[in-house]
């Protein structure tokens, strides 16, 4: 049987962090949910409601299930008070290396010599995040997505010391988050990075290249392909600067099949990063919705 996990702490509440906050609640778990920004704890705890309450109303919560999530959920803005008594410390914090490094130096000194370290990183090396710490054995990638209380999988990533013990209790919290689980031997970009930023860079060049144009390319990939989202649709929503970060990353690791095309370089040149600031590949209206190619 694999360590028995009680309580989590997520460092980070942006984003994913108040996500993987939501589904450790709901899967009964004593969540406390760490972020050096006040402002990020409040958005965190009032998207956290708005969502569990939405999801009692369409009927995929039961109620009850929702309240006990919400007596289960501490917004704590002292470190010390969020890891002390973790199982497991999921960190979520920015894509930096230096930043994630110093987290975990902070969580091995602070939290219980048993607990395990994870990582939400999009594509840092979990190995030497686990070097950083005195227990890369019981460390190892927790890879969510966005929305992390609708998305189904988590890829687990295993780092060059990541014990088998450490994978097994991870998958089985996985599994009480309500999510499927994938195991990936650490790599760039892990199965889902890798292969979307593929997609979505072939897209790129072959707009570049006046084969058809971003709607179609769209249309083509989810009437064609069966793809629920279009990958223009896709990196919109992700971020273009994101992507290029991503590409450049799997550019320098795994060679020139990833070499970012220019026509999306230009277009994080000109401020044009998605749908976050009303402008990427389409342009939105207030309200988010596309108006134009
Ligand atoms: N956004 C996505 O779609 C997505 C998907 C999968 C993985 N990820 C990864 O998840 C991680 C978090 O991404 P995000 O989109 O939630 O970012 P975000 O910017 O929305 O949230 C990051 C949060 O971390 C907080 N923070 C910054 N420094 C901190 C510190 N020292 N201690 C505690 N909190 C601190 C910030 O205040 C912020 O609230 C990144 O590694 C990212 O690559 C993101």
């Amino acid at each position: 049987m694999s360590q028995e996990i009680r309580t989590i702490a997520v460092i980070g509440g942006g984003t994913m962090g108040l996500g993987i906050a939501h589904v450790s609640a709901l899967g009964g778990y004593r969540t406390r949910l760490f972020d050096t920004d006040e402002g990020a704890l409040n958005r965190a705890y009032n998207t956290i409601e708005r969502n569990l309450d939405k999801g009692v109303a369409r009927g995929k919560v039961e109620e009850t299930a929702a309240v006990a999530a919400k007596d289960l959920l501490a917004f704590e803005n002292d470190f010390l008070t969020a890891v002390a008594d973790a199982d497991l410390v999921i960190e979520a914090v920015p894509e930096s290396i230096e930043l994630k490094l110093s987290i975990f130096q902070r969580a091995e000194r602070d939290a219980p010599q048993h607990a395990l370290f994870a990582s939400n990183t999009s594509g840092l090396s979990i190995s030497e995040m686990a070097g950083a710490t005195g227990r890369p054995e019981r460390f190892a990638g927790m890879h969510f997505f966005n929305p992390v209380h609708i998305m189904k999988l988590i890829e687990l990533v295993r780092g060059a010391e990541t014990s088998d013990d450490t994978l097994a209790a991870m998958a089985e919290v996985g599994k009480r988050m309500g999510k499927e689980i994938v195991t990936v031997r650490e790599s760039p970009g892990f199965v889902t990075s890798r292969i979307n930023a593929l997609i979505g860079n072939e897209a790129f060049r072959m707009l570049e290249q006046g084969i058809a144009s971003a709607a179609d390319i769209d249309k083509a990939l989810k009437l064609g392909l069966n793809h629920p989202m279009g990958p223009f649709e896709m990196v919109d929503l992700v971020g273009l600067d994101v992507r290029l970060s991503i590409l450049k990353h799997l550019h320098s690791t795994l060679g020139d099949l990833y070499r970012p095309s220019e026509l999306l370089t230009s277009y994080v040149g000109d401020g044009r990063l998605g749908k976050k600031v009303g402008r990427g590949v389409y342009t939105y209206d207030a309200e988010g919705k596309a108006i134009s190619e």
